[in-house]
């Protein structure tokens, strides 16, 4: 049986660094994401008798190794849990850059949850496609809910818990992103490889996990009261945290280049010229540009100027991950 699904990528506000158990992929802290409307990952999976072997092909290339690794554990746990013991085809396709910081990784394991448990006759909750996503990618498990959306660490060892849930529909508030693409390269350092090395080598690291309940409390309360500016600057102030944490492992985790810099400065300068932005920076070199509906114009022709932004992408909040097609 084949099954598609769609899935969009999402960006946290509140950022995932750091796991407390890597087989399950539990994250050590909290986060809380915007689903993003039009960046989004195609998959389709097709469990097939006549193959001898998974087949993976992303964004029309066929791919092997320990990307296809990653495809192929995933699959195995679908497997385990459905008795479905065929190998399958699997066809993404992302309508964004790959693994720059897009987050790519969050839209291609819950559009391979949805279309892989559906494909293999597995009928999970949403809870339950959380929790799959998440052993995939962190991230993932926030992209299966549209709007705003709040990933819990979870306290339980069996990874039951470590869900996410949405926090608000995508209508509760028009929030837009504008994303400043500097670098079209494969990032260096994998975020999982990321979050090992910060984990055992950066002396603020346990700060940074006794920490986090605050900001997602701080908020969930700024999120109740829909106010632009404390969201703006508690989003800037948890990516930066995050990135000192990043810097202060041992390589420094240096994501960003001159043009990312350039980009947070020019964000700075247009909010002391009174413009309501704020930025948010995952493990890449792309710099989100977070701001209300009315400011998008004048904000994307300040961002386009700057030497070196390649593109700026436009976005606002999107959908759940859903399954759009099933073939008997
Ligand atoms: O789940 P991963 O491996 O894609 O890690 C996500 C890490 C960040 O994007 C940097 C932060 C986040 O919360 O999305």
């Amino acid at each position: 049986m084949k099954a598609t699904a769609k899935a969009n990528s999402n960006i946290a506000l509140i950022k995932y660094w750091g796991k407390r158990d890597k087989k399950l992929n539990l994250p050590a802290v909290g986060s809380i994401s915007l689903t993003l409307e039009g960046l989004h990952t195609v998959t389709s999976v097709n469990f097939d008798a006549q193959l001898d072997k998974d087949r993976v092909k992303i964004n029309d290339v066929p791919v092997e190794g320990i990307e296809k690794k990653r495809v192929s554990n995933f699959l195995d746990i679908i497997r385990r849990l459905s008795g479905k013991n065929m190998a399958a085809q699997v066809i993404s396709t992302n309508n964004f850059p790959t693994a720059a910081g897009l987050a790519s990784s969050a839209s291609a394991f819950a559009a391979l949850a949805f279309a892989g448990s559906e494909a293999a006759g597995l009928d999970l909750l949403p809870a339950q496609l959380s929790e799959l996503a998440r052993i995939g990618s962190g991230s993932a498990a926030r992209s299966v809910f549209g709007g705003i959306v709040e990933m819990h660490k979870g306290l339980r060892e069996d990874g039951k818990d470590a869900v996410a849930h949405q926090i608000a529909a995508k209508d509760y508030w028009d929030l837009r992103l504008l994303i400043a693409v500097t670098s079209r390269a494969k990032k260096k350092t994998a975020s999982t490889d990321g979050m090992t090395l910060s984990r055992e080598t950066s002396p603020y690291y346990k700060a940074w996990v006794e920490t986090a309940e605050d900001d997602l409390a701080q908020m969930r309360s700024i999120i109740k009261e829909r106010d632009f500016h404390k969201l703006g600057e508690l989003s800037e102030y948890s990516c930066l945290k995050m990135h000192a944490l990043a810097l202060s492992s041992n390589p420094g985790l240096l994501y960003w280049n001159s043009t990312t810099l350039a980009v947070m400065q020019t964000i700075r300068s247009m909010r002391e010229n009174g413009l309501p932005v704020y930025f948010t920076i995952d493990a890449g070199p792309q710099v989100k540009a977070l701001c209300e509906p009315q400011h998008v114009q004048s904000i994307k022709t300040a961002l386009v100027e700057i030497h070196g932004v390649i593109d700026v992408l436009e976005s606002g909040l999107g959908d759940d991950a859903k399954v759009i097609e099933v073939e008997k």
